[in-house]
This record gives C-alpha cells, structure tokens and sequence, in this order.
C-alpha cells in the first residue's frame, strides 16, 4: 500500500517514506488511510546547575533511559533538588520505577526554570542557587559510584554480551565499586598517582579512580569490551561535564598489554598497576613478571592472584623462575563483602610492592645427614 502522510499543522502530505526518515515523529494510520505526523519529543536538555557545568541531554526514547537518569536524580542529588525546590515522585528511587514521558518532561522543565532563575539571581547579586564547581578531588565518592551505576545500567543493557565476547584468559568480570574504594584508602591512592588498569573490561577501576588521581589508563584487548568501555567513558565525561568536571583524566585504549608502546607506561610513569589475573594463564603472567621486574621502587601491583607465592618464596625452583621473588613482596589486601561479579565468595585481592634496595635472599643451605 502506498501510505501517505498528513501534517495537520502544516496541511502538507508526502509519501510514507518520508516519515521513516523524521526520527522525531511517529507515523499513526488515519480514519482514511493515510498516516497522521505527530510530533514527539525524543530526547530533553537539562541545564547544569553547577558553575561551569554543560547542559546534559537525556535520551526519551528508551524507558530505562529516563528511569535510570531519574533514580539517579532522586539518590545522588537531594541536596540540588531541595536548593531547587523541585518534588520528585517518591518512586523514582527504586530498582524498577517506571517513570513515564509527561512526569519526566515536567520534571525538567521545572528543573530547568529553577535552574535559569537561580543563575539570574547569581547575576544579580541575590543568594545564588547555583552550585560551585565541583573540583575532581572533591568529588564526593558515593557520587562517582552513583554516577557510573547509571553509566553501567544505560551503556549495559546485557551484561550477556560482555561475557559472550569474551574467552580463556580474555574472560570479561568486574571488581566492585566498594573493593576499588577500598584499595584507594588502604594504598592512599590520590592526585599524584597514574594508575594503569591492565586488562580494563569495561573500565570501572579508571572511571572511578580517574578523578580523584593524576592519570588513569585502561587498557582492553577484547573488541566488544573495548567498544562498550568506550561508550561507558563517553556517557560518563558527560555526566562529569554536567558537573563542571571537564577531564575525567581517563583514557582508554584498545589494545595488548604486552605491547611495548606501554612498557614505559608500566614501568616507569604508572605508580599503581591492577591486573586482575584471576584467569590470566601462565605464558601471560612470566611474559608479565618480566615487564614487572623492571619496575622503579614504590609501585604498587594489584592483582588477584598474587605475583609472588609463598611456594616461590620457600622454594629455590620456583624463586629462580620468578624475578620478582628478589625485589618484591607480596600482601593480602583487605576485603569488601560480593567484591566481584565473577565470584560468589568473596575475592581476595593482594598487593605487590616493588622495592629494588629489598635485602638479598639468603639460601640458607640444609645439610642432610
Ligand atoms: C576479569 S576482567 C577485569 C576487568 C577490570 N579490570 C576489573 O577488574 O574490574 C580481565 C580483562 O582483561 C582482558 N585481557 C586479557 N588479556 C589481555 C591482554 N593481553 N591485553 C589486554 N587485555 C586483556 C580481558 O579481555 C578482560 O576484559
């Protein structure tokens, strides 16, 4: 059938096709048989209430794109929407609240308002109701993991196809917020360190720690997984950006970590190194210790499985073999509850230490009678 629409505003028609191409309209067949054009709105501004802060566009289209921006409103920004004046429906916190359109874009529109008014009055002297900057350090943490939770929920619709992109020892998982939260304190990870992720999944350990360091970088040998990490760190500088924070100081690559273009990065600017090795076979990890051993006093390794064993310790044969053994040292690091996606008991995770003025290992010789 050859459809036509009619623009009741407009009056005009035009062929059917035509309304494919418009994405913001949606053809509906009419009384006779042509399709009527209405208009709807796919996706909303809203305007940064911070200083320096960009204006933030949410998708309409999807559900849980409006869901997921709403939860997070509702458990991150309280204090804004309390400055602002702005009621929110009691829902919009929970796990499976369904926001609809019309509640959504009245909600913007009087966030927006608020929002223009309270910059007015910053120009006019009155008390301001718009935010400061929020400085990277600053940024408080349960922000960040709310943030990046909304990032994940809309960049991830199916964790699925993370882990069927994946195989052997390219095999997808995740350490939890509050573990890499952990590691920060207990290491005192902060603005003069360059953390490098590698094997960085979908890159929640740089996302997170990137604001509050110098430098963090990721590095992710699985397409699939890199393409994601890619659209997760977008969404996220955005979100930042609506903040005011410009530089998530996070950067992304897809590619080997056995590549020499990182060996310096490893080993001489990097002041903290993750490898979750959990599933890291052994021809990766000696290439690995290699690079590891040549390493400047100070860094810190994390890793799941530690870099040096209690049996490469007590044992000639294995100490030999390990060229950490000699300049290094090896200890458990404290740990959350359900601190990873890809175990059900707890994981624990240790850290190495470089120090190159380590005392020798002396071999003490057993003389058998
Ligand atoms: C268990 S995930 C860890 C993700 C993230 N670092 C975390 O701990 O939450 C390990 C990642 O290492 C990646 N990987 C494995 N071998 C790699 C290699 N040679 N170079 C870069 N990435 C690699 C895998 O594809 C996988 O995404």
């Amino acid at each position: 059938m050859n459809t036509r629409f009619y623009d009741r505003k407009t009056r005009s028609q035009g062929p059917a096709h035509e309304i494919q191409l418009a994405t913001d309209r949606i053809g509906r067949v009419g009384r006779m048989g042509q399709c009527i054009r209405k208009k709807i709105q796919t996706s909303v501004i809203l305007l940064s209430p911070f200083d320096n802060g960009e204006a933030f566009k949410v998708d309409l289209k999807e559900q849980f794109n409006r869901d997921e921006f709403a939860k997070l409103i509702a458990r991150s920004f309280s204090d804004v929407l309390q400055h602002l004046k702005i009621k929110i429906p009691s829902n919009w916190k929970l796990n499976d609240a369904h926001v609809n359109r019309s509640t959504f874009l009245k909600f913007t529109n009087d966030w927006n308002e608020a929002v223009r008014s309270g910059r007015t009055m910053t120009s006019t002297g009155q008390t301001p109701i718009i935010f400061q900057k929020l400085e990277n350090k600053d940024c408080p943490k349960p922000l960040l993991t709310s943030i990046l939770d909304y990032c994940k929920d809309v960049t991830i619709r199916d964790e699925g196809i993370l882990k069927s992109a994946s195989y052997g020892d390219k095999m997808y998982g995740a350490v939890s917020d509050k573990q890499v939260l952990s590691w920060a304190n207990e290491l005192d990870i902060g603005a003069s360190d360059t953390v490098v992720d590698l094997g960085s999944g979908i890159g929640n350990i740089v996302c997170l720690l990137g604001p509050s360091v110098n430098k963090a970088v990721g590095i992710e040998f699985v397409e699939k997984t890199a393409e994601i990490a890619n659209a997760h760190h977008e969404l996220f500088a955005k979100v930042m950006s609506w903040l005011g924070i410009h530089d998530t100081k996070v950067t992304l690559k897809h590619a080997d970590m056995l590549d020499p273009q990182f060996e310096n990065l490893i080993t001489k600017e990097a002041t903290v190194v993750v490898i979750n090795n959990k599933q890291f076979g052994p021809d990766l990890m000696n290439k690995m210790n290699i690079l590891f051993a040549k390493c400047e006093t100070g860094i810190k390794i994390i890793s799941t499985i530690p870099l040096i064993g209690a049996r490469q310790v007590n044992s000639k044969l294995h100490r030999d073999n390990n060229p950490l053994v000699a300049i290094g040292e090896s200890k458990e690091l404290m740990m959350t509850e359900k601190n990873t996606n890809f175990q059900s008991t707890p994981c624990q995770f240790h850290v190495t230490t470089i120090d190159r003025n380590k005392a020798p290992f002396v071999y003490a010789s057993v003389t058998r009678r």
